[in-house]
């Protein structure tokens, strides 16, 4: 029997009209005034609710969250954001990790992060509130292990870079090894783009090639992420075997101005003679019809060397 999980990322769900702009200071003020201008008309609650009717009456065994979930990361936004996460599912079937505008500038933790913690927690940290969630983190479910890894952490001004940092990318081979040696197929999911090169400079991952270099010496089956709003597929190619890198767009957008319009994908695996097979499904939203529908797919054959 195949599983299935989905991703989705960069809702971009909070409203600000409730802030009072001069309330706001530095790479906050820039931000809302990106929002005021710009980002709520291509953000749509009505998108996400075009979503959520479209994953009603499939099971996932995961669904995915790579980030971006507010604009400037304000305690209210984690709040509304919360909101949403619970009507998405339970905190055992979300899985988050947070994008570079959750982390827009050094928040107090238990107004903030707190909030979304049981969905960035690994298998059995949930209830933990005493402490920050850990990553990368990891959850198991039947044959896949989801690794999920923070890139967000404050930044300049006009600058929507991530860094991973030391301490993931010293976890972060371990667990790949680990997992591989379990026979599980590997889902490493994160906000930026791991491939160095492929992204802007200002909202590069700092460490991509470090990331990378792992990624490529470790294997993965699957890494998923997004920040880029725009639809990508790339390939590593590991010692493991060629592993899919796939960016999904914004889940909220119209596709105002020749931007990508709002998508999610679905994915099904299933283990074969020859390692697994991979199908995945693109759900685009139809700014016509006001609902999601296919928007292609293709199947893959991971050839890994039995465990
Ligand atoms: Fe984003
Ligand atoms: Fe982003």
């Amino acid at each position: 029997m195949p599983q299935r999980f989905a991703q989705l990322s960069d809702p971009h769900l909070s409203s600000l009209d409730a802030v009072r702009p001069r309330d706001l200071l530095g790479k906050r003020a820039l931000g809302y005034l990106s929002w005021r201008h710009k980002r709520r008309f291509e953000h749509r609650r009505e998108v996400l609710d075009a979503l959520q009717r479209d994953l009603a009456g499939t099971q996932f065994d995961q669904m995915l969250v790579t980030g971006d979930l507010t604009h400037i990361g304000l305690p209210e936004e984690f709040k509304q954001a919360a909101d949403w996460l619970r009507q998405l599912g339970d905190p055992a079937d979300v899985a988050l990790v947070p994008g570079n505008h959750d982390a827009c500038v050094a928040a107090p933790w238990r107004a903030t992060f707190a909030l979304w913690q049981d969905y960035m927690a690994s298998d059995g940290d949930r209830d933990n509130s005493a402490h920050a969630a850990e990553f990368p983190s990891l959850r198991v479910r039947g044959n896949i292990a989801f690794i999920g890894l923070s890139t967000a952490c404050p930044k300049p001004p006009l600058m929507a870079t991530g860094t991973l940092g030391e301490e993931q990318l010293r976890r972060l081979p371990a667990l790949l090894k680990r997992t591989a040696e379990q026979g599980l197929f590997r889902v490493v999911y994160l906000h930026h783009c791991p491939l160095p090169g492929r992204e802007k400079w200002r909202k590069r991952l700092t460490d991509a090639p470090q990331v990378q270099d792992i990624l490529e010496q470790y294997g993965a089956e699957l890494v998923l992420h997004g920040h880029g709003h725009r639809a990508h597929f790339n390939e590593l190619h590991s010692r493991a075997g060629t592993v899919p890198v796939i960016a999904v767009p914004s889940a909220s957008a119209l596709g105002l101005h020749g931007r990508d319009v709002a998508q999610y994908n679905r994915y099904e695996v299933e283990r074969n003679d020859r390692g697994w097979q991979l199908r995945i499904d693109a759900r685009c939203y139809g700014p016509d019809t006001g609902e999601f529908g296919d928007g292609g797919s293709r199947t893959l054959q991971l050839d890994r060397d039995r465990m």
